[in-house]
C-alpha cells in the first residue's frame, strides 16, 4: 500500500490506510495497545487490538516506546474520543526503529528543552512555529519577487561596522580582524545602480550583550534597497511585505496558529488596516499625555516607552524621523529638519518591539564622513561605500526586518528564541 500522510489519512476518513511515522503516545493494557503516531502533518491514534492480531505483532508493539519509528497499514474511521478525532485499527506493523527511552518527559523546564532542542524539535509547539516560519520566508521571497525585485547577496566578512561597534563580531582572518555582517546594507547600495530594486534573506550577527526575549546574536535580517525611492515609499514597502507575510501566515496555518493558542486579532487587523505614521515627536507628546511618561527630546526610545506606545494600536505602527544623534549615520538628514533623520522604525503590536528599521539614505559625502568621524570611525575604511555618491548617485533607500520578531510576533511568543531552530544568544550557543 502506499503511504499517505496522517492529514490525508483524515481526510479519507474510511477505509485502509498505510502511515508511517513516529510514537508521540503510547497506553498500554493487556487488551489493546494505544499508540498516537505523528508525522509532519498532524497526529493520529491507531489501536493495536490483542484479540485481533498475531503474538509477533502484539509482541513487537509492546516494546514500543515514545519516538519508535513505525510503518502501519490498518482501517480508519471517526471516533470522538480519539484526541484528533479519528483513530486507525493497526493490521500490519513495522518497527522502523525502537527508541532508547526518550529524555523529554512532561513539565521539563526550559533550560533543560534548550540543551535537548535537537529533540524539542519535534515538539508539537517547535513544529508549529517552524511551519509557519517557513511560510513567512516564502511570503517574504514572494512580495519581493511579486514587485519587482532581484535576489542579491552580500558578504558575511566585512571590514566596518554599520550598526554600532559595540555590537560587533570579530573574527581571525588569516591575522586580520575583519567582522560578521550586522546587515548587507553598505554592499547593497553598490548594488542598486545596476538592479535598481533589490532584497534578501540572510542571517545578520550581532554581539548583544542584552538578555531579552529580542535580541539574538545570529538571526535572519530580510532588507531590500531601492533606488529612485523617496521615504514614503520605503514605508509603503515595510507595511506592504508585513501584511502580505500575515495574510499568507492567516490562511495558510491558522491550525498552528490555534495549536499555539494565538490570539488573531492583530495579525487580521494588520492585513486590513492602514499602519499609523507617526513622527518621534508626536510619539514623545502621546506619551506624555496618554501614558504620563516624558521623554526628553534626542533620547531613543526605550523598550518601556516603546511598549506603551504601541498599546494604543492594534496594528504594527510606523514613528519617523527621529533624532539623528541615535540613528545610523547613513540615514539622510530630513530637508526640512536637520536634527532629525528619514529614518522609520515599525514597531509590532502587543510589545513585540521593533520589527522593521529604515531609511532613505545620506546623499552628501560630506556629511556621512562627518558622521563617521563623530563615531570615531575612519572614513578611508568606507571609502567603497562613499564612492557609491560620486557616479550618478540616486535617491534610494532601504530596510531591513528582523525575521525572528516578526515571527515571534505572529505566533504570540514568549522569547524571540522560540522563532528559530537553534538560537544563538549571548549565553547559548549549543546544540
Ligand atoms: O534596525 P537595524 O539595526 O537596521 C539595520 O541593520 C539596517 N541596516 C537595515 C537596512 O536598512 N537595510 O536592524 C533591522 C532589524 C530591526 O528592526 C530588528 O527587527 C532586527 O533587525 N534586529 C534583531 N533581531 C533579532 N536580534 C537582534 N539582536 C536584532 N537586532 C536587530
Ligand atoms: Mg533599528
Amino acid at each position: 500500500m502506499q503511504f499517505t500522510s496522517v492529514k490525508e489519512a483524515m481526510n479519507k476518513g474510511s477505509g485502509k490506510i498505510a502511515l508511517r511515522g513516529w510514537v508521540y503516545r503510547e497506553r498500554k493494557s493487556n487488551k489493546f495497545i494505544f499508540l498516537v503516531v505523528r508525522d509532519a502533518t498532524e497526529i493520529i491514534q491507531c489501536v493495536v487490538k490483542r484479540d485481533s492480531v498475531d503474538d509477533k505483532m502484539w509482541n513487537a508493539a509492546e516494546k514500543i516506546l515514545i519516538e519508535t519509528s513505525v510503518e502501519l497499514e490498518g482501517t480508519i474511521k471517526k471516533d470522538e474520543r480519539a484526541p484528533t478525532g479519528y483513530e486507525v485499527q493497526v493490521e500490519k506493523l513495522n518497527v522502523v526503529h525502537y527508541a532508547d527511552p526518550f529524555p523529554i518527559t512532561k513539565d521539563q523546564g526550559a533550560e533543560f528543552l534548550a540543551d535537548n532542542r535537537h529533540l524539542w524539535l519535534r515538539s508539537r509547539k517547535m513544529t508549529a512555529i517552524m511551519k509557519v516560519r517557513s511560510t513567512v520566508f516564502g511570503a517574504i521571497h514572494e512580495y519581493f519577487r511579486s514587485n519587482g525585485f532581484y535576489e542579491f547577496q552580500s558578504p558575511i566578512f566585512q571590514t566596518t561596522q554599520s550598526e554600532g561597534g559595540s555590537t560587533l563580531f570579530s573574527v581571525d582572518y588569516f591575522g586580520k580582524p575583519v567582522y560578521l555582517a550586522q546587515t548587507w546594507q553598505l554592499y547593497a547600495e553598490p548594488a542598486i545602480f545596476s538592479l535598481e530594486k533589490i532584497y534578501c534573506i540572510a542571517p545578520s550577527f550581532r554581539a548583544e550583550k542584552s538578555k531579552t526575549s529580542r535580541h539574538l546574536t545570529e538571526y535572519w535580517h530580510a532588507e531590500m534597497e531601492v533606488a529612485w525611492a523617496d521615504f514614503e515609499e520605503i514605508q509603503n514597502h515595510a507595511e506592504g511585505l508585513i501584511k502580505h507575510v500575515a495574510k499568507k501566515v492567516l490562511e495558510s496555518n491558522e491550525d498552528d496558529l490555534k495549536l499555539l493558542e494565538r490570539d488573531m486579532k492583530t495579525l487580521k487587523a494588520t492585513v486590513t488596516k492602514p499602519f499609523p505614521r507617526i513622527t518621534y515627536t508626536e510619539a514623545l507628546k502621546i506619551l506624555e499625555k496618554k501614558n504620563k511618561m516624558k521623554v526628553q527630546w534626542g533620547k531613543d526610545l526605550r523598550t518601556v516607552e516603546e511598549d506603551e506606545l504601541v498599546k494604543h494600536y492594534d496594528t504594527p505602527v510606523i514613528v519617523t524621523r527621529y533624532p539623528k544623534a541615535v540613528k545610523a549615520f547613513y540615514m539622510k538628514e530630513d530637508p526640512e529638519n536637520p536634527d532629525v533623520v528619514l529614518g522609520c522604525d515599525v514597531l509590532g503590536p502587543e510589545g513585540y518591539g521593533e520589527l522593521v528599521g529604515g531609511s532613505e539614505r545620506e546623499d552628501k559625502t560630506e556629511k556621512i564622513e562627518r558622521r563617521l568621524k563623530e563615531m570615531g570611525e575612519n572614513p578611508d575604511n568606507y571609502k567603497f561605500y562613499l564612492d557609491t555618491r560620486k557616479y550618478g548617485s540616486v535617491p534610494h533607500g532601504g530596510f531591513g526586518m528582523g525575521v525572528e520578531r516578526l515571527i515571534s510576533w505572529i505566533c504570540g511568543l514568549e522569547t524571540i528564541k522560540d522563532a528559530i531552530a537553534f538560537p544563538r544568544t549571548m549565553e547559548r550557543y549549543t546544540p
